[in-house]
């Protein structure tokens, strides 16, 4: 069986994870050096966002040189350790593929800077002229995610304004131009590249960017920022027919490499739009942000798990399933914070874990952390500054994993982190949850190891149970493992059944609110 089928991938926030030398930024000796306790958790696979050289930018989404290592955390030397280790491990390993943009430190952006309009080194980018007589707008209407709009101009050495150039992201995130066949070699080297160290697939960042539509038309739809919006109909920015191509392209790449996988971000509003990217000749697993989406009531997340679901009905790939990850809100805080967002973060880490298919752990949600309340001062995040400090940004769910010990960096270094670490952080270490059977890690593992060898999780259709109002229960078709969730706010009788294991203490053998249970 293709190993990421039913597989545990866990993320690492590279920047976040842990520090072996000391200046505050998780790097890769510190993930070498978790190795075990990755192995303890029992997940299958770890997903290390990226680590390539970059001025940080976007944290290492503004790739400056995509076949090498940041200094800040390690070298190729380390990388090549590290992808030794996992694998004794008995891991795989994932890295982060971002095609979409490069950094403006780039090479051929510099280059293209230096470069007169209408030059080759312009155009592995979009530059454009501006609008009106004196070009003083920019090209089109689009906006960049990370807010404000998605061009900037530049300047010759003498001040005099020239072109603008596209950037979905981050004005130091120039978009590449994929119409341009160098972009397309440049991509291939670079999956070569990790493919010949060893890497055993790869996550492909906005996998529903890169191609535009000629001419790079203005935008009908209210184009919007937000990295998760609620739809993309009518946005020319995105999920252009011509990306498919890309895929095929990094397809025919991986197949050259038995045993290797892609999984792309695709953030796309219908499932049939989803489907095409899981063609046979493209991407393995599509990452899907439905239950992200979804609010913690039982309709919403049924509704969520159908389209999944049904996303991957006609294709050969598993649905994919998440509720947290580096962009989003921790789970214990969105779904209200305190108690109740950790009772319901953990019931859903059942319902997750119960599910066919892919599921991705994003570090720290198995210990439960919540999002952190950061001054001004911390913030690192560009969307902080592109917001004109209306948007916080990310920073409050990428602080750094807690690991042992105290304040300020709770084992995860010896410096000073580089975002300042709470003091509720100290009792939610991962040593002090290892000692505790009924803490959110324990059970995490205890869900882990039973997904792993429990019958029950074996088939990839579901079947639904009637359940009370604002419950939900289902199993995979032809088990008897069920997995019953209650966003009510009484409780409810179970499902019959032995109780196998629970995200709470049950109320007199009925199912609480906030709570999730599976049964057998
Ligand atoms: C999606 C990544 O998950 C996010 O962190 C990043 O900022 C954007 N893509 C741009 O690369």
């Amino acid at each position: 069986m293709q190993w990421w089928r039913e597989a545990v991938v866990y993320q690492v926030y590279v920047r976040s994870f842990s520090d072996a030398d000391g200046d505050g930024v998780g790097d890769l000796d510190g993930i070498r050096s978790r190795l075990g306790y990755l192995e303890l958790l029992g997940v299958d696979a770890i997903w290390l966002t990226p680590f390539y050289t970059s001025p940080m930018a976007d944290h290492g989404y503004d790739v400056a040189d995509p076949r090498d290592v940041d200094p800040v955390f390690g070298d190729l030397a380390a990388f090549d350790t590290l992808v030794e280790a996992t694998h004794e491990h008995g891991l795989k390993l994932v890295v982060d593929l971002v095609p979409n943009h490069t950094s403006s430190e780039h090479e051929w952006f510099r280059a293209a800077l230096d470069a007169a309009p209408g030059s080759p080194e312009r155009a592995r980018y979009h530059f454009r002229a501006g609008r009106r007589p004196d070009g003083a707008q920019p090209p089109n209407n689009w906006t960049s995610v990370f807010g404000g709009p998605a061009w900037t101009r530049v300047h010759a050495a003498d001040g005099e304004p020239g072109e603008w150039y596209l950037h979905l992201f981050s004005a130091e995130q120039p978009d590449l131009n994929w119409t341009n066949p160098e972009v397309w070699a440049d991509l291939e080297k670079t999956l070569r590249f990790w493919l010949d160290r060893g890497v055993d697939g790869f996550r492909i960042d906005v996998a529903h960017g890169m191609s535009k539509p000629d001419g790079l038309p203005d935008s009908m739809a209210a184009t919007r920022s937000g990295l998760l919006p609620g739809g993309r109909d009518g946005d020319p920015r995105f999920d252009h027919d011509d990306v498919h191509d890309v895929h095929r392209m990094i397809r025919a790449v991986l197949d050259h490499y038995p045993g290797r996988m892609a999984v792309g971000e695709v953030s796309v509003r219908d499932d049939a739009r989803f489907a095409r990217y899981l063609r046979p000749d493209e991407l393995h697993l599509g990452f899907n942000f439905r239950l992200l989406r979804a609010p913690f009531e039982a309709a919403a997340v049924r509704d969520a798990v159908e389209h999944s679901l049904a996303s991957v009905a006609g294709v050969a790939a598993t649905p994919t399933w998440a509720i947290a990850g580096h962009d989003v809100s921790r789970p214990v805080t969105r779904y209200g914070g305190g108690e109740l967002g950790t009772a319901r973060a953990r019931a859903m880490a059942l319902v997750t874990l119960a599910l066919p298919g892919t599921v991705f752990v994003y570090n720290g949600e198995e210990l439960g952390l919540p999002d952190v309340d950061l001054p001004d001062e911390a913030l690192q995040d560009p969307v902080w500054e592109r917001s004109g400090h209306t948007e916080r940004g990310r920073d409050a769910f990428r602080v750094p994993m807690p690991w042992e010990g105290g304040a300020p960096g709770y084992g995860f270094t010896e410096g000073v982190p580089w975002l300042p670490m709470p003091p509720e952080y100290g009792e939610l270490t991962v040593a002090e949850q290892l000692e505790d059977t009924a803490s959110t890690l324990s059970l995490v593992r205890r869900a882990v190891e039973l997904r792993r060898r429990h019958p029950g999780f074996t088939g990839t259709e579901l079947e639904w149970f009637g359940a009370p109002v604002g419950c939900l229960a289902f199993r995979r078709a032809g088990t008897t493992l069920v997995c019953a969730l209650n966003t009510s706010d009484q409780a409810v009788a179970l499902p019959p059944g032995d109780v196998l294991l629970t995200s709470g203490p049950l109320d007199d053998g009925l199912l609480p609110p906030d709570t999730a249970a599976w049964l057998a």
